[in-house]
């Protein structure tokens, strides 16, 4: 199974710094993004907005391979995502829908249903997929494969900085929590875990700027 275009997969845990980098490289080299965090969190909003229990695995799954998105570029600075025709852009990125994400992508019938619709992005001139499971199971044969990572205290540190920025109010230790629990969640599911292809190159950007790892998965890349 080749890909009919070059592929960059980029996995990491939540808040590695790894959305950012995404859109930065995607930008620079002209390729196309697939979010595939955001299809995950697109799945755990639909089931909330029809008001499905989120442990009803089954009906979870029927909403992922039914799942009416556009990703729209009408809006030139920022893509906008239409779920069911409204725009939901900012809605998915709330702290609950990152949490019901996580819970609906441990669903084998989700994942499942999510295969094809992530593969479909690799067109050309190339792809940058920024996910959790990128290089190992969506896109096995990627040209380049990069695993970036950061500890929870530093990834924890930079969503506060975020969400205080958009005027929320977050406590830090509850964001370690959290994002500790996800991690847990994310690793330990027995389909397709967080965790590194054998031939992904890690990136730790603990103590890096997002600029020095911006250099370091540039070179990495050629
Ligand atoms: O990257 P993100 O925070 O938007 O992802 C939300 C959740 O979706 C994350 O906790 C785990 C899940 N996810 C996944 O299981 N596989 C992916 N390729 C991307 C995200």
């Amino acid at each position: 199974m080749n890909n009919a275009a070059p592929v960059i997969t980029i996995d990491g845990p939540s808040g590695s710094g790894k959305g950012t980098l995404s859109q930065m490289l995607a930008r620079h080299l002209g390729y196309h993004l697939l979010d595939s965090g955001a299809l995950y969190r697109l799945v755990a909003l639909s089931a909330i907005k029809k008001r499905i229990d989120l442990r009803q695995e089954l009906e979870v799954s029927q909403i992922a391979s039914t799942l009416d998105v556009v990703f729209s570029l009408e809006n030139e600075k920022a893509a906008q995502i239409l779920l069911d025709g409204e725009e939901v852009t900012s809605a998915i990125r709330q702290e609950s829908v990152g949490m019901g994400a996580s819970q609906v992508a441990a669903y084998p019938g989700v994942r499942a249903a999510l295969l094809e619709r992530q593969r479909a992005f690799a067109v050309a001139p190339g792809l940058i997929a920024d996910g959790r499971d990128m290089g190992t199971t969506v896109f096995p044969f990627a040209n380049t494969k990069l695993f970036l990572t950061a500890s929870a205290e530093a990834r924890a540190e930079r969503r506060y900085k975020q969400l205080v920025s958009k005027g929320e109010s977050v406590n830090i230790d509850e964001l370690i929590k959290d994002i500790s629990d996800r991690d847990e969640r994310d690793s330990n599911r027995a389909i397709s875990p967080l965790k590194p292809a054998s031939d992904a190159i890690i990136i730790d950007s603990t103590a890096m700027t997002i600029d020095e790892v911006f250099t370091r998965m540039l070179s990495a890349i050629k």
